[in-house]
């Protein structure tokens, strides 16, 4: 196989597996909470063209970003939030396929003076995330925790790391600062990552991965290795079908050809035969 189309093979490889690919929603900031007024951007990562930001707030269903906010290709912008923006957030295709749905909580109003700022996104397991209990004038002093409803911890500095995040560490979280409540908010804890960002029509690739991933080497490259291979396995048989049909296109031409075969295409005939009675044998094995 020359360069060339070793070259083809490979950006064909590449389309392939892109066309694999999911659309992500990532907010900025990254919380799950913010004040009233605030600017809060929504981003379709990892999407082609055709991806729009949709919502379900209390007043809307599936409302697309042009109704609520700034459209700017695969992205959304609300430049100064209300607490009606309150609901959930996602990605959608003109094919109707969805991304993970983010909730986002404005607070405004008499209540809305405390905000718990937690990650919009799924945290990966492992990784360290620290809550932030904010009000509008500055980071409170101290702040009360509060998970699933129940009390627990005191941070004297409004900040609550939780190290090493497992699955245990999900739930909903709130915080408290002199009497006044944030709303409640979900952390959600993803596994490592690739295995939950791979859509699963490729999580067969992702079971070969040894359990125990930190120790691994970079498993990045290995998965681009087993990408190229699937590939390969599946267009291999097309490229031996289309030399197959070819063939038999060739020898049925020749065949209505008035003038004898000379002894060298006879030759080739018979190896087209023999090609294909091998294959007919492998295909009924
Ligand atoms: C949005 O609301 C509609 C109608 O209630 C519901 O069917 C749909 O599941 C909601 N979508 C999300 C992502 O919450």
């Amino acid at each position: 196989m020359d360069p060339t189309s070793l070259q083809r093979l490979v950006l064909l490889t590449s389309l392939l597996s892109g066309s694999t690919h999911q659309a992500r929603l990532t907010v900025t900031p990254s919380s799950s909470q913010v004040f009233a007024g605030e600017r809060v951007s929504l981003r379709c990562e990892d999407a082609s063209e055709g991806w729009t930001v949709r919502r379900n707030t209390s007043k809307e269903i599936r409302a697309e970003c042009g109704v609520w906010g700034t459209p700017a290709g695969s992205s959304c912008a609300i430049g100064y939030t209300d607490p009606v923006d309150s609901g959930e957030y996602w990605c959608e295709s003109t094919g109707g396929s969805t991304s993970d749905t983010v909730t986002i909580t404005v607070s405004g109003g008499s209540g809305g003076s405390v905000i718990l700022q937690s990650p919009a996104l799924p945290v990966t397991e492992g990784d360290d995330v620290t809550l932030t209990c904010r009000t509008k004038m500055a980071d409170p002093p101290s702040a009360h925790f509060f998970k699933d409803g129940v009390s627990i911890r005191t941070e004297p500095d409004g900040h609550m790391t939780l190290l090493h995040v497992s699955r245990s560490d999900e739930g909903l979280y709130k915080c408290s600062f002199q009497g006044k409540e944030s709303a409640w908010s979900r952390l959600s804890v993803s596994g490592k990552p690739p295995t939950t960002t791979r859509p699963p029509t490729s999580s067969f690739s992702t079971t070969m991965d040894p359990p125990t991933a930190s120790s691994a080497p970079p498993a990045s490259s290995l998965h681009l290795v087993f990408r190229v291979i699937c590939h390969l396995v599946v267009f291999c048989p097309y490229c031996i079908s289309t030399f197959l049909m070819v063939s038999i296109y060739r020898e049925r031409a020749r065949g209505s050809d008035p003038t004898p075969p000379t002894h060298a295409e006879q030759g080739l005939d018979d190896d087209y035969d023999d090609v294909m009675s091998a294959v007919t044998t492998e295909h009924q094995f």
